[in-house]
């Protein structure tokens, strides 16, 4: 049996001490130990971060004997480089039972370094880690470590706050959270990955791009609807300021202006609804799109060790049962995540006809304005300017929500179209059959 594998069941906490490093660390500490975007990797550990197993591309690259890895806290590997932030991060999900992807820098035992990116799920009494050789956002990422590590060193950070002024930076990049950063690098880092390989882009990624930039494309719109309304916001204080300039003349111009004030407030709670409706469509999106990430990647690291360990039996055997349950497990989350999209999407188009309705009880409203500024026009010629303002204003909120159902109906179709690939071909691109006697 050729030497792929080695576990072993340990217990116990992680020993606080750090390893050191050999001397040629320092020698070597600018050098990357290097990997091919062909390797997959996996180490797996107990439930306090105690590595119990990995294959062998991992214990190679670590350049550590496998006696030196077994039984030994994760942290072996650690690069300097690593901001303290990331981890809590990592840990933080681990600990909510909830899987993460994150950019790891490792440092083998020579002192070169390593670039990772890590997919850690938990697993039966501990966790596992897959991990891929990154390239699409590591120049970023390196910048926003360095900067993180910097921080944390000027002011001391606890590792708490450093996550939270991760996430911050993160903010800045357009990513709205931790879950947005993990599903698009996800998806970026396999589909750079796909391209250095010469691997044919799976159908069901374009898919996933198209319901990530309608749901993005989406919430700008409703954006825009809500900066429109807060532009509008005194409308209906200044027609109530007209109708008691003119008096009595003014009277039907004062309920129309109230009635104004009563949409206009509904349109307000209906907005601030509709707007955490759009942003849980986009965050069931990300979900879903990590999810079927993390379920490809766990097949590929499963057929990778199958090919690296044939032959093999004992651990080995134990080993690839524990990759491929865990495999059909994100699988079939994955498959969840898709139904949960398309049932999302339904309920956003319910708050969507809710908005609409909304919308035209506010045309009624500028009609009967305009036809009483006909008649009061030789009395007030500022008023027409007023029911212009509110007619673009109700304009644009009725376009913007016929923009907003458009792109709503494209998330649907979308989600529809990948459970149509789900149903006929009985497999969700290249995750394989949905079950496992399928
Ligand atoms: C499954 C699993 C894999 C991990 N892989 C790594 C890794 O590759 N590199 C690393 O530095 N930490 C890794 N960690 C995190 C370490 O346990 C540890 O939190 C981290 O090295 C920070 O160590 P420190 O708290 O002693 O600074 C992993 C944790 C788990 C549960």
């Amino acid at each position: 049996m050729r030497e792929v594998l080695q576990s072993e069941c340990v217990t116990g906490d992680p020993s606080p001490e750090r390893s050191a490093p050999d001397k040629a660390a320092r020698v070597d500490a600018d050098k990357e130990a290097a990997f091919g975007f062909d390797e997959l990797f996996f180490s797996r550990t107990n439930a306090s971060g105690i590595i119990a197993s990995g294959n062998s591309v991992f214990q190679r690259v670590s350049g550590y004997d496998w006696n030196e890895l077994i039984g030994k806290p994760h942290n072996i590997i650690r690069h300097p480089d690593m901001p303290r932030g990331v981890f809590w991060t990592l840990w933080n999900y681990l600990k909510r039972g909830e899987p993460i992807g994150a950019y790891v820098k490792n440092r083998a035992k020579d002192g070169r370094y390593y670039w990772v990116y890590a997919i850690v799920t938990p697993v039966d009494g501990g966790y596992l880690s897959v991990r891929l050789k990154p390239s699409a956002l590591l120049p970023t990422v390196e910048t926003e470590y360095e900067a993180l590590l910097a921080l944390e060193r000027q002011q001391d950070l606890r590792a708490r706050d450093a996550a939270e002024i991760l996430l911050e930076r993160l903010n800045r990049l357009g990513f709205e959270s931790y879950d947005a950063f993990m599903a698009a690098t996800l998806r970026k880092e396999m589909a750079a990955r796909d391209a250095q390989l010469r691997t044919a882009a799976d159908p069901v990624d374009a898919r996933f791009d198209d319901l990530t930039a309608a749901a993005s494309s989406m919430i700008e719109r409703v954006d825009d609807i809500y900066a429109m309304y807060r532009g509008n916001a005194l409308v209906p204080l200044n027609l109530k300021i007209r109708a008691a300039q003119l008096g009595q003349a003014g009277a039907p111009l004062a309920a129309i202006s109230s009635n104004y004030n009563v949409i206009s407030l509904e349109i307000k709670d209906s907005l601030d609804r509709f707007y955490a409706s759009a942003k849980e469509v986009l965050r069931t999106i990300d979900k879903g799109t990590f999810q079927i990430g993390v379920a490809r990647l766990q097949r590929e690291v499963a057929d990778f060790f199958r090919k690296e360990a044939s032959g093999a039996q004992g651990r080995a055997q134990e080993e690839m049962g524990l990759l491929e349950r865990q495999q059909a497990a994100y699988r079939d989350l994955a498959v969840k995540g898709l139904q949960g999209i398309a049932d999302r999407v339904e309920r956003f188009a319910d708050d969507c006809a809710g908005m609409k309705h909304l919308a035209s009880g506010l045309e009624v409203t500028r009609v009967m304005g305009k036809m009483e500024s006909a008649r009061l026009s030789r009395a007030d010629d500022g008023l027409d300017g007023l029911m212009d303002d509110l007619q673009t204003f109700q304009a644009t909120i009725a376009d913007g929500l016929k923009e907003v159902d458009g792109f709503n109906h494209r998330i649907g179709d979308s989600a529809r179209h990948i459970g149509r690939m789900v149903g006929s071909t009985g497999s969700l691109g290249s995750l394989g059959p949905l079950r496992a006697d399928a």
